[in-house]
């Protein structure tokens, strides 16, 4: 074959020229080309696995935004002050939803690991610890996150701030793409004598017996939001509504927000077929307190325990009722539930999952999510908290406000002194506190939890 190939290549040298030096051209245009597509190609792979984190949206928004609409004729000081409106309101979502470069870094430095050192890929807990994944004894908690750093973050201060912590079981159910780093990073980084899981929502039983209508649902879902309304351009071309809500309706198109790992928490009771009861933690969380009390409190036969966000002295973020996320215009909205019932929230959740197995809340949440893709989303835009406030109606113990605060991802002037004594603090809103556009005064909270003397977090030049 080689010989071949060198026949071949001796007719085509220009003479004068050796065959060896020819090659050796050759051969660096091949590496050089492949190089280049070999990066262009990650990028694009990254964004089709991405979903969140890519932006796809963004990117294809962006030149859009910037370009086209402030060409047309009508250009003026008003169409431009309400283009960079828009692209203000959008960019703060972009923004939130992208991944900064060092996290992506992180991430595939651990891969890397995990392919390269074999105690980055020890099963997760250890074959011993295995029976305490469903011994109701334990305090389960459960964290759904394809963000290493950010559940980082969680477990050490949730494991940190235990009395018990040998008593802590964290399952942390990740996705295909993330699950290597993830195991890597609770590999190399223990928070022993706690047990952590990490497991990929693909190898879940219930996954692979196939039990997935929600995912179709989702494809469905994503399917509608991608054509909502006629798709960006039309949103962006009507001139008639006021920018915020043409932020609000891009972000509908984000895949953000139909995305597998944001509804898992509906699938709980079924993920987890043996645990009796377990506290659900989102990931842009901060554990400040010994969490073990959450499991004396008596529901009263209440599946979920949340804190209620209609009243508190944050009147910003504590002022919202159903009307607030679902819309009351439409009939099947109005004729079914009360417009000043006081909403809750996610994030920080007692789920008593004895309770919730008696329960039809699965499928109530299924039944509202179709409901709302029939109407073409006209009942809500938004995530995953409106049918959560639908299908949770009734079954919601409300739990002292200490164990839940909520705000510091979009509330610039929470009280830092009330944050400081919460037992977990949310960094909801768009400013997550890993993200460059963070409030300076309340990353602390969450970087405290962070080594940044750690080789993987200074080699990715994550800092403070
Ligand atoms: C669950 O709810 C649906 C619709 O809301 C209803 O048709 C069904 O009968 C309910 N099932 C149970 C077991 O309550
Ligand atoms: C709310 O529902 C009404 C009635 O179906 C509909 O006309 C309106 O567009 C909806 N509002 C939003 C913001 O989707």
């Amino acid at each position: 074959m080689l010989l071949k190939l060198s026949t071949y290549l001796r007719h085509l040298v220009p003479p004068g020229i050796r065959l060896r030096k020819f090659i050796k051209v050759i051969f660096y245009l091949v590496f050089f080309t492949s190089l280049l597509g070999f990066m262009f190609n990650l990028n694009a792979v990254d964004c089709r696995n991405g979903e969140n984190k890519c932006s796809n949206i963004g990117r294809k928004i962006g030149p859009e935004i910037l370009g086209s609409n402030l060409e047309s004729p009508v250009t003026s000081t008003e169409q431009s002050f309400r283009t960079a409106k828009i692209h203000e309101y959008f960019y703060r979502h972009v923004a939130s939803n992208s991944i900064p470069e060092q996290l992506h870094c992180l991430d595939l430095t651990l891969a890397n690991e995990h392919a390269n050192n074999a105690a980055a890929r020890l099963r997760l807990p250890s074959a011993d610890l295995v029976p305490a994944l469903v011994d109701n004894s334990y305090f389960h908690f459960v964290l759904a996150s394809d963000n290493v750093l950010a559940a980082s973050v969680v477990a050490k201060s949730l494991v940190q701030n235990s009395l018990q912590p040998w008593k802590v079981v964290l399952h942390i159910i990740t996705d295909k793409k993330t699950y290597n780093s993830m195991q890597a990073w609770f590999s190399l980084h223990s928070l022993s004598p706690a047990i952590i899981e990490v497991k990929s929502l693909q190898d879940f039983d219930w996954f692979r017996e196939g039990k997935v209508s929600l995912l179709e649902a989702m494809e469905k879902d994503q399917h509608v939001r991608s054509r909502f309304r006629g798709g960006s351009s039309a949103i962006i071309s009507n001139t008639a509504e006021k920018p915020e809500d043409i932020a609000a309706k891009l972000k509908a198109l984000s895949p953000t927000y139909s995305s597998v790992m944001n509804h898992i928490r509906i699938y709980i009771p079924e993920l987890f077929p043996s645990l009796d009861k377990v506290v659900f933690l989102d990931n842009d969380i901060v554990v400040q307190t010994d969490l073990s009390p959450l499991w004396d409190i008596d529901m009263n036969g209440k599946v979920n325990g949340a804190v209620e966000t209609c009243k508190g002295k944050d009147k910003r973020v504590m002022s919202k009722m159903l009307k607030s996320y679902l819309n009351f215009s439409h009939p099947l909205i109005s004729k079914n539930f009360d417009p000043n019932e006081c909403a809750w929230a996610y994030g920080m959740n007692i789920l008593d999952l004895e309770a919730w197995r008696k329960t039809n809340i699965s499928y109530t949440y299924h039944y509202w999510v179709e409901q709302n893709i029939k109407s073409d989303l006209s009942l809500w835009h938004l995530g995953t908290l409106p049918p959560g406030l639908i299908a949770f109606h009734g079954n919601v113990h409300t739990i002292d406000p200490f164990w839940h605060m909520l705000g510091l991802g979009y509330q610039e002037n929470t009280n830092l002194v009330d944050a400081k004594n919460a037992g977990v603090v949310h960094f909801n809103g768009w400013a997550k506190p890993w993200l460059d556009i963070a409030f300076p005064q309340l990353k602390p909270l969450w970087t405290k939890y962070v080594d940044f003397s750690d080789n993987f977090i200074e080699s990715c030049h994550i800092r403070a």
